[in-house]
Formats: C-alpha cells, sequence, structure tokens
C-alpha cells in the first residue's frame, strides 16, 4: 500500500456544525449548542490522538460568522476564550500542539494575546497538531499567501512567471502540514462554507447528519473507516494506483 492510499487519514479537518440545532432540539439557548461542541472537541481530540493521526484541522469561526447576532458572537468570543484558558494544560500535557488559523487580527487585544501565549506554551509539543480555525476564510487564506507573493514582484524579488502552486500553498496558513487526507462535515449539509479552499483538492469528503455535539468516537471511526475503503487516484486510474498497468 502507497502511503498515499494509507488506512489512517494523517489530517482530518472537520466542519463541527449543528451546535444551534442540537441546542434547538433541547429547547435550550444556541449557546448551550455551542458549549456541548467544546465537550465534543475534547474527545475527538483524544480519540484522535489513539488513532495516531498527525493534524486534526477544527473549523471553530469562519469569516462570515461575524454576520450571525452580535449576542451569539460575542457568546463565541467568550467561550474560545474560556475553552482555551480550560484546555491548554491539558493539550499541553499530551504532547498536543495547538496552532491557531485566520485572521486573529480582527479579535480582541486579549483574545489575541491569549491565542499567541497559548500556541507558545505548546510550540514544541511533538504528538497531534491540533489547528483550530477561526475568523478563517479558505478565500482570506489564498488571498494573503497571493499578497504576499504580489509584494514580492513589487519589491523586484519575484517575476510574475515564477507564481507557481508550490509557493503560493507555501503561504496558506497550513503550509507547515500535510494537505487534509479526510474532510468531515456535521450537521448534514453537504458544503465547504469557506473552509480550506485550496487544500481540499484531493482530499475525500465525509458527510453526516450527526450534529457536532452529538459526534463521538463512534462517529469519527465510521469516517475513517469509510476514508480507508477509498482508492485515492491523483487524476491515474485504478491499474496505474495498484502497479498492473494495462494501457
Ligand atoms: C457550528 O454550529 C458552530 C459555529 C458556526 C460557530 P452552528 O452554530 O452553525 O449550528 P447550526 O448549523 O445552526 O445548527
Ligand atoms: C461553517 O458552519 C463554519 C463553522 C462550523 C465554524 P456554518 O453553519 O457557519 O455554515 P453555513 O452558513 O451553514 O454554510
Ligand atoms: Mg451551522
Amino acid at each position: 500500500m502507497t502511503e498515499e492510499n494509507s488506512p489512517v487519514p494523517q489530517h482530518i479537518a472537520i466542519i463541527m456544525d449543528g451546535n444551534g440545532r442540537w441546542a434547538k432540539q433541547r429547547h435550550q439557548p444556541r449557546f448551550m449548542g455551542h458549549r456541548a461542541g467544546v465537550k465534543a472537541v475534547e474527545n475527538i481530540i483524544k480519540h484522535c490522538v489513539e488513532r495516531e493521526v498527525s493534524v486534526l484541522s477544527l473549523f471553530a469561526f469562519s469569516s462570515e460568522n461575524w454576520k450571525r447576532p452580535t449576542k451569539e458572537v460575542s457568546l463565541l468570543m467568550e467561550l474560545f476564550s474560556v475553552a482555551l484558558k480550560q484546555q491548554v494544560k491539558r493539550l499541553h500535557k499530551n504532547n498536543i500542539r495547538l496552532n491557531v488559523i485566520g485572521d486573529i487580527g480582527k479579535f480582541s487585544n486579549s483574545l489575541q494575546k491569549q491565542i499567541r501565549q497559548s500556541e507558545q506554551i505548546t510550540e514544541n509539543n511533538t504528538g497531534l497538531q491540533v489547528n483550530i480555525a477561526a475568523n478563517y476564510g479558505g478565500r482570506w487564506d489564498i488571498t494573503q499567501s497571493v499578497q504576499a507573493l504580489a509584494e514580492k514582484v513589487k519589491n523586484g524579488k519575484l517575476n510574475p512567471e515564477d507564481i507557481t502552486e508550490e509557493n503560493i500553498s507555501e503561504g496558506l496558513s497550513t503550509s507547515d502540514v500535510p494537505e487534509p487526507d479526510l474532510f468531515i462535515r456535521t450537521g448534514g449539509e453537504q458544503r465547504v462554507s469557506n473552509f480550506l479552499l485550496w487544500q481540499l483538492a484531493y482530499t475525500e469528503f465525509f458527510f453526516t447528519d450527526t450534529l457536532w455535539p452529538d459526534f463521538d468516537s463512534k462517529g469519527l471511526d465510521t469516517a475513517i473507516s469509510s476514508f480507508s475503503d477509498r482508492e485515492r487516484r491523483y487524476g491515474k486510474t485504478s491499474e496505474q494506483v495498484q502497479g498492473v498497468e494495462d494501457a
């Protein structure tokens, strides 16, 4: 089996959707769903460590989520801060590296500081890397990478024809990790909602109706097992991938 077709995904990216509906089903405010969602995050991180996944990227807050009611946005910010405070020690103890991706300059100064500190505490850890996508948008990510290249062109350090897929990739916020092998979206919607657009080019997709707070180790195992049954061809024929070429 080639590395490209390994049974366990090295990088899993998840759109954690369905918190609001989970709360609504229980006649609770949406915020309670987000709170329950944090518990699910804890669980899924633990399970990724057990399954020896290398990178877990979680979509926590999109560039578009600012459009939500002000009250919900501010509660989400508060929850993010509280969760960071509560979880960092445990993550560090478990050799997990925490990394926040997204345009964090839009957050309050204190939250930005807290994010940077949490990243610093865990930066030398060698176990699972957890990327939290906060104020993240796939289009933002590509734009900021291309802007950096344009700056180099402007300063005469790069020719326009030397703009390549490789150097665009190198400028993305996930340039330190391989592209996701498996993409999971909970909550029943089947769309990408501006998550890792560039990086998902050859990722395997898995959708489930399970609402995020209910997503557990069993659900993750189902997704991993679906992934391991697939043949990733990257444009080639099945025969080529299996090494039995017949033209
Ligand atoms: C995902 O759950 C969490 C965030 C976007 C912050 P939602 O809040 O989108 O839950 P639904 O989709 O309304 O159920
Ligand atoms: C995507 O969920 C963003 C996160 C889970 C953070 P949304 O609930 O915001 O996506 P749409 O609006 O249904 O596409
Ligand atoms: Mg949603």
